[in-house]
């Protein structure tokens, strides 16, 4: 008991602050202890209240003793940085990057006098922190089994989390536990704590690292865990010097400031491509959703969707609606047979003998429509690697420069063949293998002027800043579960995404189903009107309008918002908001006066009032409202009921908008020309 008593002691009065920093405007704070052990750990304090309690820090290696223990501080520096740099396109034209910087570098007091510098950032909207590696003559190599960075989350807490490590990737309905129930989640994590302050907890810049998931230790204390490495047998492999990605941790008083935060994508490098002016934000449709209804067939035969003729009503559907975009699936040879299982007998550089690639591009062009590549591996990764400069060359010489790929497979099946005739080796979607491979795919289509929109992708941790061709990703149930699953997505589902993968970055939902109907007649559990608000609610520079052409003649009134709804935004505000619950945001069109508000709802029926004080002052508008109708709901013949009307408004205003359960509204805004 006594021995007990003293090594508690120890534990806690060894520990020594070793350095500190702050936010920007103090009130966000950031500690880092030592222990007697030379155990390094930090902590978060916010408006001096604890936010992460005491937690360690450390990597555990193969190939040689734990960096966990033995540390001292040498040296430390403090820097602070402001500046404002602008996207190319996005959520907002300006981001503001403004933070504090801790430079703290440690070394073993013994062994082998191993260098590890740790360094944080601290912004007024959260921190980013991550380990670097120096030159050093004592340490060449690093092969990481896990690391040990821990968040210990002080305050009870809410989670909304998906499972890490199971089959179907990131593919899952949200949880909403308490933390303490939350087992291994990936990031993002969102957690909101008994005080009602919001966290996110994630990484940036995923660069040939394996990605973070996090187990859950003990109580509320949250530890990393790498993804887990195929060939190598350890996650990450490294020669020095490098730095592990950036572990964030978003904090926010109110659930709209995780969206409207650009921490992520702050943490990132600088665009390394130069003028990306090649890419246009735009919408697209495609040969696509009659193959996920089972209508269409993406292999050859009687019911092909990829053939000439069907391609051409779907570009004149395009050029005659203003789309930009066709994608076209099922094109190339491999399709035919279980494709699932078949992933090398997928031909890049060829198209089916009813798809004349040549004649299909000349006639889009003609009609100002280009066609949208798409790549299904279907896992067979290093099979495709083979093919991607013959493939992007091809592609380019017929003017497609949006590539969509695919990697369908359950979780722990990508493969690997370094060698050709060599082993296959089995890969996480999620490793420090495809953490690469997905950015072998981005350089060799920039060098092509081809933008990249990747599903069953590693996760999106903000490297679109520097490679801004990596346009947007998949990873999460999309709106393909609407046609085929079951359950398909609930009405919590894409309110939760807006506050948990979409903080990630964007996503190619694929929205705009307004048949509200999967296969073999299931019903989609949305309204009308909240088909046309994931335009708004869920952002991607590229948004698909999903539905088949038949489809949307049925429904000329709503489909005019789909026409007219903007890809890309001057400025984001969340104006309402709680995670899975509702939310409303507005976006202000990129180099237009016209505002967008797109809102979304759970399955409870509920008024939003939400003041317009975003518009200019002094300007009158017309609001074209796209609403559920009385009597809407997610479910039946009500699912249908939809009102489209005009309001005239002014920045005084406050806009009330009836949302049925599992509906939505859209709205644009339009200023009225005083004369
Ligand atoms: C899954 C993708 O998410 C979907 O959009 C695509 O149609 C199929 N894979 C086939 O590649
Ligand atoms: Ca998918």
């Amino acid at each position: 008991m006594a021995l007990a008593f003293a090594l508690l002691l120890s534990n806690t009065v060894w520990a020594e602050q070793v350095a500190q920093v702050a936010s920007p405007d103090g009130r966000i704070n950031v500690q880092l202890d030592v222990d007697g052990d030379g155990r390094i750990s930090y902590r978060v304090l916010r408006d001096g209240v604890p936010v992460i309690a005491e937690s360690r820090l450390g990597l555990r290696l193969r190939n040689g003793p734990h960096l966990l223990g033995g540390f001292a501080l040498t040296q430390k520096t403090t820097t602070p940085f402001d500046e404002t740099w602008e996207q190319p396109w996005g959520e907002r034209r300006f981001v503001r990057n403004h933070y504090n910087e801790l430079h703290a570098a440690f070394v073993e007091k013994q062994r082998g006098k191993r260098r590890m510098d740790v360094v944080f950032r601290v912004y007024d909207d959260g921190l980013g922190f991550r380990y670097e590696f120096p030159q050093q003559p004592a340490l060449k190599n690093l092969e990481i089994q896990d690391e040990y960075t821990e968040f210990a989350i002080a305050k009870p807490a809410t989670a909304w989390w998906i499972p890490a490590g199971e089959w179907n990737r990131y593919e899952y309905l949200y949880n909403r536990t308490p933390l303490v129930e939350v087992s291994q989640a990936h990031t993002p994590i969102t957690l909101r704590t008994d005080s009602g302050l919001h966290l996110s907890i994630h990484e940036a810049a995923l660069v040939d690292y394996a990605s973070m998931w996090l187990r859950r230790s003990e109580g509320q204390r949250l530890r990393a865990e790498l993804a887990p490495g195929g060939e190598q047998g350890v996650s990450v492999v490294r020669t020095l010097p490098f730095h592990s990605p950036w572990r964030s941790v978003q904090i926010s008083e109110y659930a709209g400031g995780l969206v409207e935060s650009s921490l992520i994508l702050n943490l990132n490098e600088p665009n390394k491509l130069g003028d990306v002016s090649w890419f246009k934000p735009s919408k697209y449709v495609g040969v696509w959703w009659s193959m996920h209804l089972n209508q269409d067939t993406w292999g050859t035969g009687p019911r092909h969707g990829a053939t000439t003729e069907n391609t051409k009503r779907y570009i004149d559907f395009a050029a005659d609606n203003g789309f930009r975009g066709v994608l076209v699936e099922g094109w190339n040879p491999g399709w035919d047979g279980d494709w699932f299982a078949n992933g090398w007998g997928f031909d890049y550089t060829k198209s089916t003998a009813d798809f004349d690639l040549p004649a299909l591009s000349a006639y889009a062009a003609k009609k100002g429509v280009h066609l949208i590549g798409h790549h299904e591996t279907a896992c067979a990764v290093s099979h495709y690697e083979r093919q991607l400069g013959a493939a992007f060359d091809l592609y380019a010489r017929n003017g497609v420069d949006v590539v969509k790929t695919g990697y369908v497979c359950d979780a722990g099946q990508i493969e690997r063949q370094d060698a050709k005739n060599g082993p296959v080796v089995r890969e996480w979607h999620d490793g420090q293998w495809m953490s690469n491979h997905h950015l072998r795919v981005a350089e060799e289509a920039a060098k092509r002027h081809i933008a990249i929109n990747a599903h069953e992708p590693i996760k999106d941790t903000g490297l679109r800043r520097t490679y801004p061709n990596w346009i947007a990703r998949e990873g999460a149930r999309g709106m393909e579960y609407n046609a085929w699953a079951v359950p398909p997505n609930p009405p919590e589902h894409e309110v939760n995404l807006v506050f948990t993968r979409m903080l990630a970055g964007p996503m190619d939902y694929t929205p705009g189903v307004l048949s509200l109907t999967g296969r073999n007649g299931q019903e989609i559990p949305s309204t009308l009107a909240r088909q046309l608000a994931l335009y708004v609610g869920l952002y991607s520079p590229i948004q698909m309008a999903a539905d088949l052409p038949e489809h949307y003649a049925a429904h000329a009134d709503a489909f005019q918002f789909i026409k007219d709804v903007a890809v890309d935004w001057d400025d984001t505000k969340v104006l309402a908001g709680e995670v899975g619950e509702y939310v409303a945001i507005a976006r202000k069109q990129r180099g237009a006066p016209a505002w967008f508000i797109g809102a979304m709802n759970d399955r409870n029926p509920r008024t939003l009032a939400l003041p317009l004080a975003f518009l200019d002052v002094g300007k009158t508008y017309r609001a074209e409202i796209y609403r559920d109708g009385d009597g809407a709901d997610w479910k039946g013949e009500a699912r249908f009921k939809f009102v489209r009307e005009s309001k005239t408004v002014t920045s005084r205003d406050v806009l009330s908008l009836w949302l049925a359960g599992g509906g939505g509204a859209a709205v644009r805004f339009v200023p009225i020309d005083a004369s």
